[in-house]
C-alpha cells in the first residue's frame, strides 16, 4: 500500500474512535442527567462536543490531502456507571487509549515520510496532554470528597461552570 493511502486508512480509524469518544461520553452525560447532578452532565456535554471537533477536523483534513473519506460504524457505549468514580476513569482508560492511538498515527506519518499528516498530528498530541490531565484532576477531586453527598453537589456546581474551551485546533 502507497504511504498516503496507508495515511488516509489509519486517519479514517482514527475519525471513527473520536466519533465513538464522542457517543461514550454522552453516555456518561446521560448517566449524569439520571443522577440529578446537571453539572457533572455539562462536563461530559462538553467533552463530547470536544471528540465531535477532533473528528470532524480529521474528516476535514483528509479531504484536503487528497483522501476518501470513510465512515466507519461506531459501537454502542457502556450502558451505566457504578459511580462518579467509574464514569471519570472509564473517561481516563479512553483519553489513555486516544493517546495511543494517536502515538501510533504519528509514528506512521514519520515512518511513511508524510510530513503534512505529521504536522497535523502535533495539535492532537499536546490536546491528549491536556484531556489526561483534566480527567486526573477530576479523579482525585472526587476521590477526595468519596460518597459525601455534599461534596459531590459541590463538584457538580464546579462542573456546571464549565464552558465549551478547546474547540481550537490546527486549522482555527
Ligand atoms: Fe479526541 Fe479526548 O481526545
Amino acid at each position: 500500500m502507497e504511504s498516503q493511502a496507508k495515511i488516509v486508512k489509519a486517519l479514517n480509524k482514527q475519525m471513527g474512535k473520536e466519533f465513538s469518544s464522542a457517543y461514550n461520553y454522552l453516555a456518561s452525560a446521560a448517566y449524569f442527567e439520571e443522577q440529578e447532578l446537571p453539572g457533572f452532565a455539562n462536563f461530559f456535554h462538553i467533552q463530547a462536543k470536544e471528540e465531535l471537533v477532533h473528528a470532524m477536523k480529521i474528516f476535514e483534513f483528509i479531504h484536503r490531502i487528497g483522501g476518501d473519506t470513510e465512515l466507519l460504524p461506531i459501537p454502542a457505549p457502556k450502558a451505566g456507571f457504578e459511580s462518579a468514580l467509574d464514569a471519570f476513569e472509564q473517561g481516563l482508560k479512553q483519553e489513555k487509549e486516544l493517546a495511543s492511538e494517536i502515538n501510533s498515527l504519528l509514528n506512521l506519518a514519520t515512518d511513511e515520510h508524510h510530513s503534512p499528516a505529521r504536522v497535523f498530528m502535533f495539535w492532537f498530541v499536546n490536546e491528549q496532554v491536556e484531556e489526561e490531565a483534566l480527567f486526573t484532576r477530576c479523579i482525585k477531586r472526587i476521590k477526595l470528597v468519596g460518597k459525601d453527598g455534599q461534596g459531590l453537589l459541590m463538584l457538580d456546581k464546579e462542573f456546571a461552570e464549565r464552558k465549551a474551551d478547546s474547540a481550537e485546533g490546527p486549522d482555527a
